[in-house]
């Protein structure tokens, strides 16, 4: 090194000049270390965490009483003019097999499993959750035109996994109300 350039490196500004550059890749290092950090805690935490709502329900005596007793099952007009169905998913079929919903009418589904984990899905809607034993799923959906919906199991179940599923019929909401004058709960089973 020449005593020029030596003099250069060691002159004041120049180390004041390195001083501050290593504190600031110190700080954008820190900063990257913090958003990594920020992105994992919030993924992980949500993915750990339950749902917001979450409800319980004991899936050994759900046969026996409450809301999934099964004279309880099948399609509900609420107070408000909203429609309740209640299903059951077990080993190796859904009930009611065959669910009957109004067009223009907000769904809610709740349903549960007394045995392992099945899959709930509406196919040509963006129904798609699982039936946890232990806990009741809801989720809501509103149908525009009349028509089936096949509702196939989309969780491995065990051996009959493959020929568990149900129907969901959607139709007419004047229709639907009539039959729902004379009967209580409603399915489309024949
Ligand atoms: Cu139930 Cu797969």
């Amino acid at each position: 090194m020449s005593d020029d350039a030596s003099a250069l490196h060691d002159s004041p500004g120049a180390r004041l000049a390195s001083l501050v550059e290593r504190r600031w890749a110190t700080i954008s290092l820190l900063v990257i270390v913090i958003f990594v950090a920020v992105a994992a805690f919030a993924g992980i935490h949500q993915a750990a965490m339950p749902q917001a709502r979450v409800e319980m329900v004991s899936p050994t005596r759900l046969h026996l009483g409450g809301e999934f007793v099964e004279t309880n099952l099948g399609s509900a007009v609420e107070p408000d003019g909203t429609v309740t169905v209640r299903a059951l998913g077990q080993q190796y079929s859904f009930t009611p097999q065959c669910m009957i919903v109004p067009t223009d009418t907000l769904i809610t589904f709740r349903a549960a499993s007394p045995d392992v984990i099945h899959g709930f899905l509406i196919e040509g809607t963006n129904v798609n959750t699982m039936l946890v034993p232990g806990y009741v799923s809801t989720i809501h959906v509103r149908f525009e035109r009349p028509g089936d919906h096949l509702m196939p199991c989309q969780e491995f179940c065990g051996v009959g996994h493959e020929g568990m599923w149900a129907k969901v019929r959607v139709i007419d909401r004047a229709e639907f109300l009539k039959m729902a004058e004379t009967k209580p709960r409603l399915t489309c089973v024949e």
